[in-house]
């Protein structure tokens, strides 16, 4: 089964409550920074990350900002990132975060949205699924808007200069119209393949390159997104700690589900820090019918 009901604890403990305000209350803060120091970090640099992707100015620079103000503040223990080899010891706070600093940075390039990913775990890093209290997403569109799942409610804000003004909440429209599915097409399995041909009978196609922001539009008009397992890389491309949990949490919250083809991704382990895994995310019916598609025993 891919949906899970009410899987998000509603029943926080004060004390965390207050630790996760501080974690998004200070990503709100840093978002208008980080999307002001964009324009001129689009360059490569000579360095790769840890999984063998040329990393941008801009990745290197935003996982410095993200480091110091998330890994400073007292509730957060460990930080880890995309960006870096292994995870920081940032204190006694009872809070892991797992970031994607810049997800999709490859859109600087050509100008398209892209954005941070910020999961909150209360285990050591790596961390299971099922560790997750919190995820949020901050999408540099022509908006800078800030998408945070906690309590199991997702809610948009848009973030302005002198802070975050409440949009509403985020709840997955039950009349699914776009999809979009990453992975160059020879390179899917035929399974994967026939889904899609279903898929396609009913959905519009979207696919912008940035996951936080092709799965923005599922959460705003319904649908799947989806980065399968490839035929010579089976767990796909997108990293399990920093993009496909988190972002499955925000689904989860916002009535949505989550597979890696199988179960759930919040039902799921990382296969070490920077692990990678097949990720689909979008309405329950259609992530079922994936599972199906999938499910060759
Ligand atoms: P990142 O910029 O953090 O490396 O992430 C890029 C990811 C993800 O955002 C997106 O869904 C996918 O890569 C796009 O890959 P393709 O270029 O294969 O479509
Ligand atoms: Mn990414
Ligand atoms: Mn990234």
């Amino acid at each position: 089964m891919s949906g899970r009901d009410n899987d998000t604890d509603p029943s926080v403990e004060p004390g965390q409550r207050v630790s996760l305000d501080a974690v998004f209350d200070t990503l709100a803060d840093v978002a208008p920074e980080i999307r002001a120091g964009l324009p001129g970090r689009r360059v490569k640099t000579e360095e790769t990350n840890e999984s063998g992707e040329r990393q941008l100015a801009a990745d290197v620079w935003a996982d410095d900002v993200l480091e110091d103000r998330l890994g400073g503040l007292d509730a957060v223990g460990e930080y880890a990132s995309e960006e870096r080899a292994d995870v920081l010891d940032t204190g006694d706070g009872a809070l892991s975060v797992a970031v994607d600093p810049l997800d999709g940075s490859s859109n600087l390039q050509s100008n398209n949205p892209m954005g941070t990913i910020v999961g909150v775990y209360d285990e050591p890093l790596p961390a299971p699924g099922s560790a997750l209290v919190a995820s949020a997403f901050v999408l540099y569109g022509p908006l800078t808007t800030l998408t945070v799942a906690r309590d199991g409610t997702t809610t948009e804000y848009v973030v302005e200069d002198d802070g975050p003004r409440e949009v509403g909440t985020v709840s997955l429209p039950d009349d699914p119209t776009v999809y979009g599915f990453g992975g160059r097409v020879p390179d899917w399995t035929d399974d994967f393949t026939g889904y899609v041909r279903e898929v396609e009978q009913e959905l519009k196609l979207r696919y912008g390159g940035a996951m936080l922001a092709d799965v923005n539009q599922v959460l705003t008009y319904g649908g799947i997104f989806g980065y399968p397992g490839l035929r010579e890389n089976p767990e796909g491309k997108l990293r399990h700690q920093f993009e496909a949990a988190p972002m499955a949490y925000v689904l989860h919250c916002a009535g949505g589900a989550s597979s890696d083809g199988a179960q759930s991704v919040l039902d799921t382990e990382p296969d070490g820090l920077h692990g990678r895994t097949p990720v689909y995310l979008g309405n329950e019916r259609l992530v079922d019918d994936l599972e199906a598609a999938l499910d060759t025993r």
